[in-house]
C-alpha cells in the first residue's frame, strides 16, 4: 500500500475545527478499516488564534498556497464558505491536481459548472456531501443509487434554522424573533442569518440537487425564492385548522422536459412525513419513476454532523486513492449539453392560501369574490373569524389551482381596495406526491 494520503484544510471555522479534530483523532472504525492511512498535513486560515483544539506544531499557517500548491497534499478540504476567495482556492487546488472536498453550497450553486469542468479537465474529483442536508447522504444517493431512475421531483426541507423557527412557532406559539435568536445560539444559523430566513440557503442547496437529479445548471437568481420572515402565528394556526403545516420547502420537478424549481413557505398536508420533520432536522423526498417515493431524513446543521460528512468524503477519496480506483467522477455533474430550461414563475399553477384583514361589512366578501372571479381564480373555501363592527377581521381564502400571474394580479388589486387593511398574506399550497 502506498504512503499516507495527505489532506490539507483551508478554513478553520466551526466546521473546520470539527473536521480537524476528526482527522487528528481518527477514532472512527473506517479509519481502522480499509480506507488506508490518512494524515492532516496543513491547515490554512488567515486567523491563527486559538480555537480550543490541540494542533500539532507548525500545522497551522496563514499561507493558503502552502496547502493549495503543496505537492504532497492529495486532497484539499475547502471550508472557507462564500464565493471569493473560496472559488479561487478551489480552482487553484484543482489546477495543482488536488481532489477537493467542500461544503460550500454558495460556491457550487453559483459556479458549479466552472468547477466541475475544471476538475474534469484535470482528472480530479470534487465531493460535496456536506453542502446539502448536513449529515444526510443525499448527494451520494442521487449520484450513485438513485441515478439509474428518472427522477420526477424533489421536495426538501433543507434549512435547519428555519425549520427550527417554524417548529417552535407551531408547537409553542413562540415568536419568530425569539426563535431566530435561539437557532443562532444553537449554532444552526449561518453567520448572517438572512441567508437562512430569506430562503437563500435552501435555494443554493436546491440548485445543487437539481444539477444531480435533472442535469440542470440553474442560476440561483432565476429561481423563485421567498423566505419565512412574514409567516405569523395566525397563519400557522389557520394552516392547522385547514389540515396543513407551514414549512420552508425547496421544490424541483420535471415538467414536460423543463424544470419547475422554487423555494417558499408552503402549506403541506399535516398527515404526511414531511410535515412531521421538526426542529433542525432536514428531509428530502425524492420521487423517481422506478422507485416511487423515498424520504431521507437527518440533522441538517451543526458542527459535528456536518464535519462527520466532510470527513466521510475524505475517506471515500482516500480509499480510492489507496486502491487505485478511478477518482474523477465529475462527468455526470456537467450540465446536459442540450440545456434544461426552467419553467418561468408566472407559469406556476398552484393552490393558494390568501389572508386579508378586512372591514366586517355587508358586501365586502362579495367584492373580493368578484375580484377573484375576474382574475379567473376559483375559490375553494373561505374562513372568516370574529365580529368587529368598526374594525377589521381576518378573512382567509383558499383557492383552487390558479396561475401565479393571475394570483399576483389579484393580490395587487386586493391591496388597493378600501375595505382591505394592512399587508396581505399569501402562502402556496403543495400537496406533495
Ligand atoms: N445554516 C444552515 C441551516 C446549515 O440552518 O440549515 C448549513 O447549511
Amino acid at each position: 500500500m502506498a504512503g499516507s494520503v495527505q489532506v490539507g484544510l483551508v478554513g478553520l471555522g466551526t466546521i473546520g475545527v470539527g473536521v480537524a479534530r476528526l482527522l487528528l483523532e481518527k477514532r472512527s472504525k473506517v479509519f481502522a478499516g480499509d480506507c488506508g492511512p490518512v494524515s492532516l498535513k496543513r491547515i490554512a486560515d488567515k486567523d491563527l488564534s486559538d480555537r480550543g483544539i490541540d494542533l500539532p506544531s507548525g500545522i497551522l499557517t496563514e499561507d493558503v498556497s502552502a496547502v493549495l500548491e503543496e505537492p504532497e497534499i492529495d486532497i484539499v478540504v475547502e471550508l472557507v464558505g462564500g464565493i471569493e476567495p473560496a472559488r479561487t482556492f478551489v480552482l487553484t487546488a484543482i489546477e495543482h491536481g488536488k481532489h477537493v472536498v467542500t461544503a460550500n453550497k454558495a460556491l457550487l450553486s453559483a459556479h458549479g459548472e466552472e468547477i466541475f469542468r475544471a476538475a474534469q479537465k484535470r482528472g480530479v474529483d470534487v465531493l460535496f456531501e456536506a453542502a446539502v442536508g448536513g449529515s444526510i447522504p443525499i448527494i451520494r444517493a442521487l449520484r450513485e443509487s438513485l441515478g439509474t431512475s428518472a427522477i420526477r421531483s424533489i421536495y426538501g426541507i433543507l434549512n435547519g434554522t428555519t425549520n427550527y423557527i417554524l417548529t417552535r412557532m407551531t408547537d409553542d406559539g413562540a415568536s419568530y424573533d425569539a426563535m431566530l435568536r435561539a437557532a443562532q445560539q444553537l449554532g444552526f444559523a449561518e453567520r448572517n442569518p438572512v441567508a437562512d430566513v430569506s430562503g437563500k440557503d435552501s435555494l443554493q442547496k436546491l440548485v445543487i440537487l437539481a444539477r444531480l437529479a435533472f442535469g440542470a445548471s440553474l442560476s440561483p437568481e432565476d429561481v423563485l425564492c421567498e423566505g419565512i420572515e412574514r409567516i405569523t402565528p395566525m397563519d400557522i394556526s389557520f394552516a392547522q385548522e385547514l389540515g396543513y403545516r407551514i414549512k420552508l420547502l425547496a421544490i424541483a420537478k420535471e415538467r414536460e422536459g423543463r424544470i419547475e424549481a422554487r423555494v417558499h413557505p408552503a402549506m403541506i398536508p399535516l398527515s404526511g412525513l414531511m410535515a412531521n420533520v421538526k426542529f433542525e432536522y432536514n428531509a428530502i423526498e425524492v420521487v423517481g419513476e422506478e422507485f416511487g417515493t423515498q424520504v431521507f431524513y437527518g440533522k441538517g446543521a451543526g458542527q459535528r454532523p456536518t464535519a462527520t460528512v466532510v470527513v466521510s468524503d475524505v475517506i471515500d477519496l482516500a480509499s480510492r486513492i489507496h486502491s487505485g480506483a478511478p477518482t474523477c467522477r465529475v462527468a455526470p455533474l456537467l450540465a446536459s449539453a442540450s440545456g434544461v430550461q426552467l419553467v418561468p414563475a408566472e407559469e406556476l399553477f398552484l393552490r393558494h392560501y390568501v389572508r386579508l384583514e378586512v372591514f366586517d361589512r355587508a358586501g365586502v366578501l362579495a367584492d373580493i369574490a368578484r375580484l377573484f372571479a375576474e382574475e379567473n381564480i376559483s375559490i375553494e373555501s373561505v374562513i372568516q373569524k370574529g365580529r368587529a363592527a368598526s374594525d377589521t377581521v381576518p378573512l382567509v381564502i383558499m383557492t383552487h389551482e390558479a396561475s401565479e400571474a393571475s394570483i399576483e394580479r389579484a393580490l395587487r388589486r386586493l391591496s388597493t381596495l378600501n375595505v382591505v387593511r394592512g399587508p396581505i398574506q399569501r402562502i402556496r399550497v403543495e400537496e406533495l406526491e
